[in-house]
């Protein structure tokens, strides 16, 4: 393949000769270099070897239409700015061309004016373009298709759907319940070229057993009790598309080995069919348990595991994710205020305090309906504590034993103060009280004191000074 440095290389489709050689003289001046293809085949084969920059594009070829070829660098996102040459008076084509992603077009008879002008101005969309999408891979993204989140374990994630969407290779997903292993899987089939064909996505714990080969590979008709009439399986209808099986270690053994021979050819039968049929499709597979732990015991084979783990990709728990959850709590609190005609817009400084530190468990589907629940429940603009339903308000429950915040939030069960007869005594010591939000706080800031000080609405240096006169308190004692 051609090395490519200058971002001046065009691509000159066009079968006269004569007006090839026309156009290149218009533009000798340019400095441009200029790689010719007569037919759509040369055509495609330069695109792929020597990466123009920009294609002038006569859309009568002898043996393809022009907009093929338009169309095809729109799909793949190939970078290159086209611009097209339509013949005299054909609007229509003109506007088809711009709507499949042409840059611009021109008539014919071609000026060497407009000419030089439309190209210049399409490398140099071309090269800004090139930039943006540059930042746009560096950046860190807050948002990624369906996914929320800025952390640097997700930012990692983005990374590799961006890379491995565009091949073929099967893609292995894991996390815990409610991490976003779904989200994940139509990432990629959105990002990939294969976008506009079918996403099919089968629950292989949901389906009886029984039934989940015919819902894969389809059945003949008559194959069994119920089967009145031959139906395609999620196999063919993803035909061109993706596959996504879903919870793939509930897949029972004996279909596994079919999966097995499916994955290694392509081709199946349907359930009670005699004809071997041949499809073209990307498989997405997603658990929430640890495969590798399966194929110990037993229970998944091995052989499957590694033809379908090509690349894996790990979902982070939520807790792992710096500040997503408040970046996800914020932005389901606005999508549920708008759908339940409500007025809340953000939270308090404690329930934020609160959907920090808290573990979540149950991931993002945990978050959402927590979300849920308090703008259903409640009115107001903004979310303040008392709104927060269990087990989230333990954790603003006063608890001192403050490494054990998360597991007290777990199970529900709220901490503060022994008191006699159980209760928790009306009225304490200020100071008492005091100490103990203040180092609530710096608990749920991870011990971060400048942090903790902001949501208390203190300086820092007046922490300091405290636990320093508690420390002299407790030597004295
Ligand atoms: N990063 C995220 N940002 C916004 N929403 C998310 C994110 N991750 C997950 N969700 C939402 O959380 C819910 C759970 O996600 P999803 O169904 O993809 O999880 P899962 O890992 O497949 O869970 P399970 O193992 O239980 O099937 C969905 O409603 C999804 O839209
Ligand atoms: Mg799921």
């Amino acid at each position: 393949m051609a090395e490519k440095t200058h971002g001046n290389r065009i691509l000159l489709v066009e079968d006269t000769v004569f007006l090839a050689e026309t156009y290149k003289e218009y533009l000798r001046d340019e400095h441009y270099e200029i790689v010719c293809a007569e037919t759509g085949k040369e055509a495609y084969a330069a695109i792929d070897e020597c990466m123009p920059d920009a294609i002038l594009l006569d859309l009568v070829l002898p043996d393809i239409n022009g907009l093929e070829i338009l169309e095809h660098i729109a799909e793949n996102e190939i970078p290159i700015a086209v611009v097209v040459i339509t013949a005299h008076g054909s609007i229509n084509t003109a506007v088809e061309a711009m709507r499949f992603g042409a840059f611009d077009f021109l008539a014919k008879p071609v000026t060497s004016e407009r000419l030089v002008v439309t190209l210049r101005n399409a490398l140099e969309y071309q090269r800004l373009t090139t930039i943006v999408d540059t930042y746009k891979n560096d950046i860190d993204r807050r948002e990624y298709y369906g996914f929320i989140g800025s952390s640097l374990s997700m930012q990692a994630v983005y990374r590799i759907i961006d890379s491995v969407s565009a091949s073929k290779a099967t893609v292995f997903i894991t996390g815990e319940s409610g991490t976003g292993k779904e989200i994940c899987a139509e990432a990629i089939h959105d990002n990939s070229p294969r976008s506009d064909k079918p996403f099919i996505a089968i629950n292989c714990g949901a389906i009886p057993k029984d039934l989940m080969e015919s819902e894969i590979f389809g059945h003949a008709k008559g194959s069994f009790t119920g089967a009145i009439a031959d139906r395609d399986g999620a196999a063919k209808l993803a035909d061109g598309g993706t596959l996504f099986l879903d919870e793939i270690c509930e897949m029972e053994q004996s279909l596994q080995t079919k999966l097995l021979r499916f994955v290694q050819t392509e081709s199946f039968q349907k359930v009670g069919g005699s004809k071997l049929e041949k499809v073209d499709i990307r498989i997405i597979c997603a658990t929430n348990r640890d495969p590798q732990a399966e194929v110990k015991e037993g229970r998944f084979r091995e052989d499957l595991f590694y033809r379908l783990h090509v690349v894996p990709i790990h979902l982070p728990p939520l807790s792992e994710r710096e500040d997503d959850a408040l970046d996800i709590a914020r932005y389901f609190l606005r999508q549920y205020a708008r759908e339940e005609g409500k007025d809340f817009e953000e939270f308090s400084a404690e329930a934020e305090a609160a959907i920090s530190s808290y573990s979540w468990p149950g991931n993002v589907r945990q978050l959402q309906n927590a979300i849920r629940n308090i703008v259903v429940l409640n009115d107001g603009d903004e979310v303040a504590g008392y709104m927060l339903p269990p087990p989230l308000d333990a954790v603003l429950s006063g608890s001192r034993d403050f490494g054990t915040i998360d597991r007290v939030a777990d199970t529900g069960a709220s901490g503060g103060q022994p008191a006699v007869g159980g209760q928790a005594p009306l009225i304490r010591p200020l100071a008492e009280v005091e100490r103990e939000v203040i180092e609530r706080a710096i608990a749920i800031c991870g011990g971060n004191i400048p942090k903790a000080a902001q949501h208390l609405g203190i300086s820092a240096s007046t922490i300091y000074r405290k636990k320093t006169a508690w420390e002299d308190c407790e030597d004295a004692a």
